[in-house]
């Protein structure tokens, strides 16, 4: 199949940029458009408008996963493209949004040009990718890979996540009757953000990611007694305020100090009742640690845990432990990878291999079909964070990178 050189529509994907990145925009805090809020549903309807206006179907499927489709030919496989729409508290208008309209706009691209693939072309929003509840929920339930475990143990809590699904109308039972059989889809392809600083730094135009870090959460809850905090003496405290401190402490140091090639953070710190005058008698402490191996992530999460026990002790405390995510690190498809870096080279654009510290929905989809990713530079690496930016010639380079990975995949559709 010889496919002409066709270009996206800049005109329109900046349109579609500007009105989604006001959906649930507020100018003191950036984008707030965490899972099945009012802005995180209003952005998913306006895609499915959005893809019903430029006359391809809208589907919801029952993880909520919300899809454009340009069909092929009956019983044609699929060259799946996308990204999320929810945010991050305080998030910025790139993560996630940027791989959704991109992947919008290649399949009205390929539908203007008229052209006739062997393949259906899917541009897919999936629920709740940055962990509001679980965390790439919608692509594990596609996937098929949504265990027990994982509902049981959601980052939400699971009264939470319970009640949040029964809001919106879905059910376990629903989640995981999205799984979509792997052998209907040809391959996924991930447009997103960089959201650190090397291409730009580098001055590279394109990132094709080789792999993405693995990622272990934890929730530490520490418990000792409430006590008055100018009558009680130092040694007779058990004080989940000092075991908190020294157990986010703990995470930095093992992490820094035996396992530089990681990452942790610390993300929250709560303490009970939370006065000056009284110690803390409890304290919820969370934190993840990422890993691109595999045996190392396991060792660098036992580590961490060692230390934080050796610190509830140390100080008198109860730990409790609950592990609520777990993420295998992942490697994308040679084709994949191969299919965008010629993309990017017939465009006249550059293109270096990089791994992603960044979780995403590819990693849950390289387990079950060929994946890969496009990287497009962030202006300062800054993401998760209002002031996330980046420049609309690299938003357009890199639509035009994932429109010519499509059309490579559709071509070789039967290559995996
Ligand atoms: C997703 O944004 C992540 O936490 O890596
Ligand atoms: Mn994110
Ligand atoms: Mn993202």
């Amino acid at each position: 199949m010889t496919v002409p050189a066709i270009r996206i529509n800049e005109e329109r994907l900046h349109d579609d940029l500007v009105a989604l990145g006001e959906i649930g925009w507020d100018p003191a805090h950036g984008l707030a458009r965490t899972t099945f809020s009012r802005a995180h549903s209003a952005a998913r309807e306006w895609l499915l408008e959005r893809a019903r206006a430029a006359g391809l179907q809208a589907r919801v499927d029952s993880a909520a996963n919300h899809s454009a489709v340009l069909p092929g030919p009956p019983g044609s496989r699929t060259v799946l493209m996308g990204s999320h729409l929810d945010s991050v508290p305080s998030g910025g208008r790139y993560d996630g949004a940027l791989g959704v309209v991109c992947a919008l706009e290649v399949l009205r691209t390929v539908q203007d040009a008229d052209l006739r693939l062997p393949v259906s072309l899917e541009a897919i929003d999936f629920t709740d990718e940055e962990g509001t509840l679980v965390g790439t929920l919608g692509s594990w339930a596609l996937a098929g890979v949504l265990t027990a475990e994982i509902l049981a143990r959601p980052r939400s809590g699971r009264e939470r996540l319970l009640s949040e699904l029964s809001r919106v109308g879905l059910s376990e039972d629903g989640l995981r009757a999205a799984r979509r059989d792997p052998g209907t889809l040809a391959a996924y392809v991930e447009l997103h953000i960089e959201q650190g600083p090397v291409l730009e730094r580098e001055g590279v135009d394109i990132g094709v990611v080789t792999g993405i870090r693995g990622n272990m959460s934890f929730e530490v809850t520490l418990t000792g007694a409430a006590r008055h905090a100018g009558t009680t003496p130092l040694n007779a405290r058990r004080d989940a305020g000092r075991g908190a401190v020294l157990a986010a402490k703990a995470v930095g140091d093992v992490t820094a100090g035996e396992f530089p090639e990681c990452v942790a953070n610390v993300g929250d710190v709560q303490l009970e009742p939370g006065a000056f005058n009284v110690v803390p008698g409890r304290a919820r402490v969370m934190f993840e640690c990422r890993s691109v191996d595999r045996d190392e992530l396991d060792r660098l999460a036992a580590r961490i845990l060692d230390r934080v026990r050796a610190v509830a002790d140390d100080c008198r405390l109860d730990a409790e432990i609950r592990r609520v995510g777990h993420w295998a690190p992942a490697t994308t498809n040679p084709d994949v990878r191969s299919a965008i870096e010629r993309a990017a080279e017939d465009l006249g654009l550059s293109s270096m291999e990089m791994p992603s510290g960044a979780g995403h929905d590819a990693q849950v989809l390289a387990d079950v079909v060929p994946a890969g990713m496009v990287f497009v530079p962030s202006v300062g690496g800054v993401s998760h964070d209002p002031s996330e930016h980046t420049q609309f010639t690299d938003c357009v380079n890199g639509a035009n990178v994932l429109l010519g990975t499509a059309l490579a995949l559709a071509r070789d559709h039967t290559f995996a």
